[in-house]
């Protein structure tokens, strides 16, 4: 089956790509490479033996997404192309709700035109805010958000779940996602922050490459053990596997129209200076970092309740912490090299 992969050239998408193919279907790129890099398609080739079929558009446009659905005999789609800076979203609320919602009602509209049913929608664990109760299920009832980006995905998840209701031909499943981190073991692909790291991970291996003098913890007076905040990071890899296993469910799942919400984590909590240490033992890095302000809008505790994944699609997460921090710090090293070795 053939699966269009919006934003498929972006760290999650591209990881995804991957899985797609070693579970036997065709994944089909959509990306406007506005937040994305062409070479990322080099690294899928080295991984697939292959250079995966892309179209570099915008999904905004109904009328290039018609006609890809259409060439392409699309039987599903997996939609990332979304902007996902917190920051940023609060400075250019339209640029976030245009595209990000936008993206995501002409790819919906477009499917329906074209019969097309089978859709997951690439939510976040952002949608909890700070939950009242760890881990955190999806019953949890979601605050108003903190942020615009948090805000595109609530009302994502909203859209797909009243065109479900309303009866209109869509099965539809929101993967709300923890912390993704790490890379492909090969070190082909990986997470490509454009200038600064707003991310943890990618932050701490810029450090220990030196690419970065050091790196600020955002506070340690936080009500956690060691009083730095407690997030669940999962390896890149076992998210981009749950995606393929939701896809599978729904295109065995014999209803015309339906919608779900999972959790995507390892339903384990860990803190900035747990996973500092832990990077430093599997690099053998000693990393340069000082203790900060708390950052505006940091939850001091996030981490999932995955029973649910579990129990209805048979998916948890395999890979460790230490495996994530391990391939993070290869693929930094790799880009290092890259990078440094003259064309
Ligand atoms: C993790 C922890 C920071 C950087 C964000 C988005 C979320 C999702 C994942 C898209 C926090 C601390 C970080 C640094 C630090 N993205 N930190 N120094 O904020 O949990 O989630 O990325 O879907 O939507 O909100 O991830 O990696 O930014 O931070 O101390 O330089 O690391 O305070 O406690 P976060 P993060």
């Amino acid at each position: 089956m053939n699966i269009l992969v919006t934003g498929g050239a972006g760290y999650i998408g591209s990881h995804t790509v991957v899985a797609l193919f070693e579970a036997g279907f065709n994944p089909v790129i959509v990306d406007d490479f506005s937040n994305s890099e062409l070479r990322v398609l080099d690294g899928l080739e080295k991984i697939l033996g292959f250079k995966p079929r892309y179209y570099a558009q915008n999904c905004n446009d109904p009328a290039v997404m018609r006609r890809i659905i259409r060439d392409e005999s699309i039987g599903g789609a997996i939609h990332f192309a979304a902007f996902k800076a917190v920051g940023e979203s609060m400075l250019e609320p339209l640029k976030y709700y245009q595209n990000n919602l936008g993206s995501l009602l002409v790819l919906v509209q477009t499917m329906l035109e074209c019969g097309v049913t089978n859709l997951i929608f690439s939510s976040s664990a952002t949608v909890y805010g700070q939950p009242d109760e760890l881990p955190v299920t999806e019953n949890a009832l979601l605050p108003p958000s903190m942020s615009v980006y948090g805000n595109t995905k609530q009302i994502g998840e909203e859209i797909l779940r009243d065109t479900s209701a309303a009866g209109k031909e869509i099965k539809a499943i929101s993967l709300r996602y923890f912390n993704p981190i790490g890379a492909h073991p090969s070190a082909h692909i990986g997470e490509l922050p454009t200038g600064i790291p707003n991310n943890l991970v990618p932050f701490i291996t810029q450090t220990a490459a030196g690419v970065r003098p050091s790196l600020t913890v955002f506070g340690n007076d936080y009500n956690t053990p060691d009083g730095t905040c407690l997030r669940d990071y999962i390896h890149i890899m076992d998210l981009a596997e749950a995606h393929v296993e939701s896809l599978k469910f729904l295109t065995e799942n014999s209803s015309s129209s339906f919608y779900d919400v999972f959790n995507v984590g390892t339903g384990q909590g860990c803190s900035v200076l747990e996973l500092i240490r832990t990077f430093e033992d599997v690099s053998g890095m000693p990393l340069n970092y000082r203790i900060g302000d708390r950052r505006p809008g940091d939850a001091a505790a996030v981490y999932a309740d995955a029973t649910k994944i579990y129990n209805q699609l048979g998916w948890r997460a395999s890979r460790t912490m230490r495996e994530g921090l391990a391939d993070a710090w290869r693929w930094q090293q790799n880009m290092r090299i890259r990078d440094e070795t003259p064309v």
